[in-house]
């Protein structure tokens, strides 16, 4: 009989072979210092600890890997099929082997089983008395912070001093949430009717990305967040310039006309200059941030203009209606947030 060598057949096992190479090439390529939300370089003593037993569960898993791996591959070669060869000997009851694979394994276990709890506790306990304490609500689809004992509050941008303690309380208006910073803790549940907190220091400066990991409805992947970490004295300044109440430059006809709708419309839910709705996030200062829309756009006046014209189109299932405005008036709405700093 002859045998045909059927081209299509290796080509598909080649396929088989070359397409999970390709992938893993691929997910290999997301990795790296420039991936934000990365968990491998932490920046907080929180994400230290969290990195670190990461490390050691991963080497002991190596090693398990390398120790199962090669017991396999000697069996496969040593005992494999041949056709002068007779069945191997069966071994049925050895005390020393069974011994060795039931405490090996639990030994292993116990490793691994120490420090987690022990990160646990260290990762979980109390807040040191110097701790900022701020308050983060969840909402669809924003994150709300409140800072209590500095009389401010801001939205999707906290600012933290460098090297300092602290301490979220959390809590959700609506659904569940999950409060992420991948450099700088594990997630949180964010939760109606329950309070939750995450203590950290972080030690770097800089700003880091974060997101909701917790699916809460349509536009879940629509609420990102940031942690700016500032030095010391910058992150003071920050505290002042909140606190202030920006002057509106009078001469500015388009300001003072985006003022007024502001006030007649968007007060309804959004807080300025200390009064206002509580519904959307304060726009008290909003100019200082980097972005808008919980993170999704950058704060330019092109984003600005397509938000407020059309809140669903940029955020599906956003709670802010589309008020029927004028090109003119939001340009004017543009101009006066935009100088809101
Ligand atoms: Cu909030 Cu997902």
């Amino acid at each position: 009989m002859v045998i045909r060598h059927q081209p299509w057949k290796r080509a598909a096992r080649a396929l088989r072979f070359l397409v999970p190479v390709a992938l893993m090439l691929g997910a290999a390529a997301c990795s790296g210092d420039s991936f934000p939300q990365s968990t491998l370089h932490p920046t907080a003593d929180s994400g230290r600890a969290i990195d670190a037993l990461f490390t050691q569960i991963f080497w002991w898993a190596v090693v398990v890997f390398v120790v199962v791996e090669a017991a396999l591959v000697v069996t496969i070669v040593r005992f494999r099929a041949r056709p002068d060869r007779p069945e191997p000997r069966h071994v049925h009851g050895n005390t020393v082997a069974e011994i060795a694979w039931t405490m090996a394994p639990a030994a292993i276990l116990i490793f691994i089983a120490v420090p987690t709890i022990q990160t646990i506790f260290e990762i979980d306990g109390g807040a040191p008395d110097d701790a900022l304490q701020v308050e983060v609500i969840g909402h669809q689809w924003w994150w709300e912070f409140q800072y209590a004992d500095l009389g401010i509050s801001t939205a999707n941008e906290l600012h933290v001093p460098q090297g300092r303690p602290i301490e979220l309380v959390m809590r959700s208006a609506d659904v569940i949430h999950s409060f992420w910073i991948p450099k700088l803790h594990g997630k949180r549940d964010v939760m109606p009717g329950r309070v939750t907190r995450l203590v950290f220091t972080p030690d770097s400066v800089g700003t880091f990305a974060g997101q909701c990991a917790e699916f809460c409805g349509e536009s879940h992947a629509n609420m990102r967040m940031r942690v700016v970490v500032d030095a010391s004295t910058d992150f003071d300044a920050w505290v002042a310039q909140q606190g202030a109440t920006v002057p509106l430059d009078s001469s500015d006809a388009q300001q003072v006309a985006g003022r007024d709708l502001f006030f007649r419309t968007c007060i309804a839910c959004h807080q300025m200059d200390g009064v206002g709705g509580v519904l959307g996030p304060t726009l008290w200062h909003v100019a200082a941030r980097t972005t808008i829309a919980s993170g999704i756009l950058p704060n330019d006046s092109a984003s600005l203009a397509r938000w407020i014209g059309n809140p669903k189109g940029e955020k599906p299932g956003a709670k802010m209606p589309q008020f029927p405005l004028s090109d003119d008036d939001i340009a004017a709405l543009v101009a006066y947030l935009q100088s809101r700093r």
